[in-house]
């Protein structure tokens, strides 16, 4: 049996990061409603100790949803943690989600903690978390641009005192897909007891490789959790895209051999709801969601799904959500897409002659009009066809 990777989507917590992007309650329980439709493994539901808001949110969603496991953000101290917890109680599955920063920059010049602090209260977080929850995820923030040797230091410690994941962000969307890769495979081989804890990446997109990095970590590193987001939405240039991970992990299941709960036909529902929720329009050429995502414009392509759709298809459009394909008719449309779309719409003219009058006619149209229309097609065939 395939190994199973675990999508963690933090469209609540960090997508809810991304500026002008804050929801309120409701609208995160709708989408936490979606979320589990996806039949997604944990969601991140905010960051109860931020606000009383986001407090709320995590309450309500805890206490609404069965399926996933719902988690809170918390910073490594007792009152965070406590709070995440009390936001909790009412969750079938619940997970506590500490972090702290470890790179030498952001020790020194954020936190202004040594080295030996931040160690310390990693250690004594992890252990008070414990206390409340059986599921303790921890993150060294900013780790990909931490020192390795205190890394290893630090993870030893937590998954000494009972973490059961370890979450290795790429806070700054700094990593290249080798290298954190290898840096993730690194950490599992030097940490004594890595095996005890599932390890999780969490990526960021400033670089625009957060996908890419996601599956070098999954890849190469073994990591068995994926952090991403609806849309790809988060913090700046956003975090590493749901629907894009799981569908480069299910379309190459020759490569990666893993299985995804997920169910994908969701997929197309949760984009539109996440969009629609926050304003941030999804670009046309965006991977699976995008309008453009399967539809194809130039004659060559379309004379060849029409004959067989997987010639210009690796997915097909109905498994995330979408009714079929599209071919948009357009200048560089050729005579068999025309045809197509003549049958599809019940037109049927006299003769190959007429076809080649009507195409001839189409061609010119599409010269002054970028997209062409059903309508359009009607009205150049009114006189020769007959309709059914
Ligand atoms: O990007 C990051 O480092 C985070 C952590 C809080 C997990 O979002
Ligand atoms: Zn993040």
């Amino acid at each position: 049996m395939a190994d199973q990777l675990i999508i963690f989507d933090t469209t609540l917590r960090d997508g809810e990061q991304s500026p002008g992007a804050s929801m309120t309650k409701d609208e995160k329980l709708r989408i936490a409603r979606q979320l589990e439709r996806l039949k997604v493994d944990v969601i991140e539901a905010g960051f109860a100790a931020s606000s009383n808001g986001d407090f709320e949110a995590v309450q309500l969603i805890a206490g609404a949803i069965k399926d996933s496991t719902i988690c809170s953000l918390s910073r490594a101290n007792d009152r965070d943690i406590s709070r995440a917890a009390e936001a909790l109680k009412g969750a079938s599955r619940a997970r506590i989600h500490t972090f702290i920063a470890t790179s030498a920059l952001h020790m020194e010049k954020k936190l202004r903690m040594t080295p030996e602090q931040v160690l310390e209260q990693s250690r004594q977080s992890v252990r008070f978390a414990r206390n409340l929850c059986d599921d303790i995820e921890f993150s060294p923030e900013d780790g990909y641009r931490s020192d390795m040797d205190f890394l290893c230091r630090v993870l030893e410690t937590v998954i000494a005192e009972g973490a059961t994941t370890i979450n290795v962000p790429d806070t700054v969307g700094y990593a290249v897909p080798e290298l954190y890769g290898q840096f993730i495979r690194t950490l599992r081989e030097r940490v004594p007891n890595s095996d005890k804890a599932i390890w999780s990446v969490h990526c960021h997109n400033d670089l625009g490789m957060a996908v890419a990095n996601s599956l070098a970590g999954v890849k190469i590193g073994g990591a068995r959790q994926v952090e991403c987001t609806i849309n790809g939405l988060g913090e700046r240039a956003g975090n590493c895209s749901l629907e894009e991970i799981v569908m480069a992990v299910k379309t190459r299941k020759d490569y990666y051999g893993l299985d995804v709960n997920i169910d994908t036909k969701h997929i197309l529902a949760a984009s539109r709801m996440v969009s629609q929720t926050t304003g941030f329009v999804v670009q046309p050429n965006k991977a699976v969601v995008g309008a453009n995502a399967f539809a194809h414009a130039s004659g060559i392509h379309q004379d060849g799904v029409l004959k067989a759709r997987d010639t210009y298809e690796i997915m097909r459009a109905e498994d995330v959500g979408w009714s079929t394909n599209k071919i948009v008719l357009g200048k560089l449309s050729g005579r068999n897409a025309f045809k197509q779309r003549l049958q599809d719409l019940g037109v049927a003219l006299e003769s190959e002659g007429d076809v080649n009058t009507a195409f001839a006619r189409f061609k010119e149209l599409a010269d002054r009009k970028s997209e062409i229309f059903d309508e359009d097609i009607l009205a150049l065939v009114s006189d020769e066809s007959v309709t059914h």
